[in-house]
């Protein structure tokens, strides 16, 4: 026989999470040195599927073959003996260790327990250095970027000498810069005979980045295409079973009243370094208003100020009319600010606790929700049953712990306890991360019926698109100041594009 067997064929995964059938009965083929997108709603299987891959997740039933040959991978140290790596959703790497230090921990070179320091900087330089992928080892994590991160994430992988690498939505929280160079990255790693399965919600990456690629749907695999056979709107429909609307209508608004004022906001990023320069702005009451920028201009510290996660150095904010520079967020959200924070499972949620408390934790005084004072249990339940239907939780019931649920639902959590206050004013830092294509198109609903009620809302997000399509009016961010104002209806993604990179300016002076 001629025929090579495909690098890694599943036979029959099926994975229970008690009654949930997370996995049921996936077959799947990826050839040696393809790139093979999967894709799937929120909560398909995606992350549970590559787990029983990486030895993490132990299947009920089905085989895993490897070049042909069954193999049992009982823990992600099997699975780097067979040459598999696996970057996840949510990075796992140690922020007071070096990237160094990171890519080696658990089998340091040399003896003993002692970290050889010299040889694990050498040995990392060499990695980087073999894969072009440019980082600095001697640097402690906490002080690198989101984008750098990921390439110590990746080198980690790497440095077992995987073939096959597993990138879980490797893109959620990276730049549009960032991204295209990932893309080039992985291509690379193809050239080197790698193997990447890479997990994405945006279809245009699917096209982008994949040979190949494969849907998922409720824990089922349903199709796998050549990436030149389907459209982006054929990839959205396979995954949630419907057309999906790319675009939103939005009726018209007459705006009223500012209810968020800042003036001359001046603040620091965490190493001390000036994040936002006399940023002044207000949004009315039914408006959008959107922060455009390249990611790491002083939007993420601007939504922290407003919010009162940290204090900024000079300037003023005021909601509804009231000063709340000094408020922490507890004074700011009895002010009338609901935020949706762009760091969800650090600051959005707690794991541990179930979907009802967490959908609670700042509700508990609602009028709906207690009775005397305090909280009546039944109608917290048919409360948090509401919103998990109204937001389209999957799999979750208001007793369920939250890291029980998919990446995506998660994030839907956070979203649907912030979206089910009435805010006077709403801060939106990239609300659609992580989300699949329907989610996506549900929480830009959400935010248009809420400009609708009348409140005013700031979105920051590094989704142009979304930016252009939710917006009343758009400011532009770069190095920390806002460089351009303009009305949504006249900005086009080339326009807006030349002041995110610097290239213009409304400040004259600015630009040479
Ligand atoms: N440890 C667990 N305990 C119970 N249920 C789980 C567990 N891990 C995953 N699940 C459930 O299995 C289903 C599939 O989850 P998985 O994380 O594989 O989805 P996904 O396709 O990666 O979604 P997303 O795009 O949101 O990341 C989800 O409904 C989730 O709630
Ligand atoms: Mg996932």
């Amino acid at each position: 026989m001629t025929t090579t067997s495909p690098l890694l064929e599943l036979r029959g995964i099926t994975k229970r999470f008690g009654h949930l059938v997370a996995n049921d009965h996936v077959d799947l083929q990826v050839a040696e040195g393809e790139i093979h997108a999967l894709v799937g709603e929120n909560g398909a299987g995606k992350t549970t599927l590559m787990n029983v891959v990486f030895g993490l997740v132990h299947p009920d039933e089905g085989d895993i073959l490897l070049r042909g040959t069954p193999v049992t991978i009982r823990s992600p140290l099997a699975a780097a003996r067979h040459g598999i790596g696996m970057v996840h959703q949510h990075f796992k790497l140690v922020p007071s260790l070096t990237a160094a230090e990171n890519i080696f921990l658990g089998r340091e070179p040399g003896n003993g327990p002692m970290l050889d320091g010299p040889e694990a900087l050498r040995k990392a330089a060499e990695l980087a250095e073999r894969y072009g992928l440019t980082i600095d080892p001697a640097t402690r994590v906490r002080f690198l970027s989101v984008g750098q991160q990921q390439r110590v994430e990746i080198l980690k992988a790497l440095s077992y000498d995987a073939h096959l690498l597993i990138l879980d939505e490797p893109t959620a929280v990276l730049t549009p810069q960032e991204t295209e160079e990932l893309i080039q990255v992985v291509h690379e790693l193809r050239t080197r005979g790698k193997t990447v399965i890479f997990i994405t919600h945006k279809l245009n990456e699917v096209r982008a980045v994949a040979d190949r690629f494969s849907v998922m749907r409720d824990g089922r695999r349903i199709a796998t295409l050549s990436t030149g056979e389907a459209t982006e709107a054929d990839i959205a429909r396979m995954m949630v079973g419907r057309e999906v609307l790319f675009r939103v209508t939005k009726p018209d608004v007459v705006p009223g009243q500012p209810v968020l004022e800042v003036t001359g906001l001046n603040g620091l990023r965490v190493d001390g370094t000036e994040a936002v320069r006399d940023v002044s702005l207000e949004v009315r009451e039914g408006e959008i208003v959107g922060i455009a920028g390249v990611e790491g201009n002083g939007q993420s510290e601007l939504a922290e100020f407003v919010c009162g996660l940290r204090p900024p150095t000079a300037g003023k904010v005021f909601i509804d009319g009231r000063e709340v520079t000094r408020a922490d967020v507890v004074q700011r959200r009895a002010a009338g600010l609901a935020f949706v924070p762009e760091d969800r499972m650090d600051r959005g949620v707690s794991g541990p606790m179930s979907v009802s408390e967490n959908l609670a934790a700042t509700h508990y005084l609602d009028p709906g929700l207690s009775r005397f004072g305090v909280v009546a249990p039944g109608r917290l339940r048919r409360w948090t049953r509401a919103l998990i239907g109204r937001f389209d939780i999957r799999n979750a019931n208001p007793a369920t712990p939250v890291h029980a649920l998919s990446g995506g639902n998660i994030q839907k959590v956070v979203l649907a306890r912030e979206l089910s206050t009435e805010p006077k004013v709403l801060v939106a830092a990239q609300p659609s991360r992580g989300l699949d294509v329907g989610a996506t198109e549900a929480v830009h609903r959400t935010l248009v019926e809420q400009r609708s009620q009348g409140r005013a809302i700031l979105l920051i997000s590094s989704e142009l698109s979304e930016i252009l399509s939710l917006s009343d009016r758009i400011l532009v961010m770069y190095r920390g100041r806002v460089v351009h104002e303009t009305n949504a209806r006249d900005a086009t993604d080339e326009g807006l594009g030349l002041y995110m990179m610097g290239l213009k300016s409304d400040h004259p002076g600015d630009v040479q």
